[in-house]
C-alpha cells in the first residue's frame, strides 16, 4: 500500500471507530488516488517528527501520516500579510480526501492539517460545517456562541456553517484531521475582515 493509501485506510479506520464521525458524514470516497502531485511545506520535518502520543484510535492515524508527509500536497491558503511569516513557517495541510484531494469525493473533504506551539490562527468561517478531530498535541479552539475548548487526542469539536472560529496553541503543536460537509465544500476558508 503507498503511502497515502495508508493514511487514507487509517482516517478510514479511525471514521468507523468514532461515532462523531460517523454521525457528521458517512464515509464516501474513492481508493483510486487522483493524479496530485507532492507539495513540500517549512513545516515538513516537524510532522514527520510529531512525537506526541495519540490514543489507541488516532495513533494509527498519526503514523501514517508522519510516513506519508513526503507525499502530501501541502498547502497554505493564508498570506503572510494575514498570518505573519512564522505561522507560515510552522502551519500546512493537505486535502486528503475531497473535490480537490488525493482521494476524490464530492460528498465529504478530509484535510490532515498541523500547526506548530505558540501560534494564534485567527478568527475565520467557511460555508461548510467542519469536524476537528485531534489527532495528537493539543489547542484551545475558540468559537462565537461557544466557551473555549481544549481539544486534546480523541476529541472531536463541531463548526457549524458560518460560525466563526479561532485557535490557539500553547506550548504543544497539534496534528488534527479535519472533515467538512455540506454546502461549500469545495471553498477556502475566509479570515474575517
Ligand atoms: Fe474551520
Amino acid at each position: 500500500m503507498s503511502g497515502l493509501a495508508r493514511v487514507l485506510s487509517a482516517a478510514r479506520t479511525l471514521h468507523a471507530a468514532t461515532p462523531g464521525m460517523q454521525a457528521f458524514s458517512p464515509w464516501k470516497c474513492s481508493t483510486t488516488p487522483e493524479d496530485r502531485p507532492s507539495q513540500p511545506m517549512p513545516a515538513l520535518d516537524r510532522v514527520k517528527g510529531f512525537n506526541l502520543p495519540g490514543t489507541v484510535a488516532t495513533q494509527p492515524l498519526i503514523d501514517a501520516i508522519r510516513a506519508a508527509a513526503d507525499f502530501g500536497h501541502w498547502i497554505q491558503t493564508y498570506t503572510e500579510a494575514e498570518v505573519g511569516r512564522n505561522f507560515l513557517d510552522n502551519y500546512g495541510y493537505y486535502e486528503l480526501i475531497g473535490p480537490g484531494g488525493h482521494f476524490r469525493s464530492d460528498q465529504m473533504r478530509g484535510y490532515v492539517a498541523y500547526w506548530g506551539p505558540g501560534l494564534f490562527y485567527d478568527w475565520h468561517n467557511h460555508a461548510a460545517e467542519e469536524l476537528y478531530v485531534c489527532l495528537g498535541g493539543q489547542a484551545r479552539f475558540l468559537a462565537e456562541g461557544r466557551a473555549d475548548v481544549i481539544l486534546t487526542p480523541g476529541e472531536a469539536l463541531y463548526h457549524s456553517a458560518y460560525q466563526p472560529h479561532a485557535m490557539v496553541t500553547e506550548d504543544q503543536p497539534i496534528l488534527t484531521f479535519v472533515l467538512w460537509r455540506g454546502p461549500g465544500l469545495a471553498d477556502l476558508p475566509r479570515m474575517q475582515a
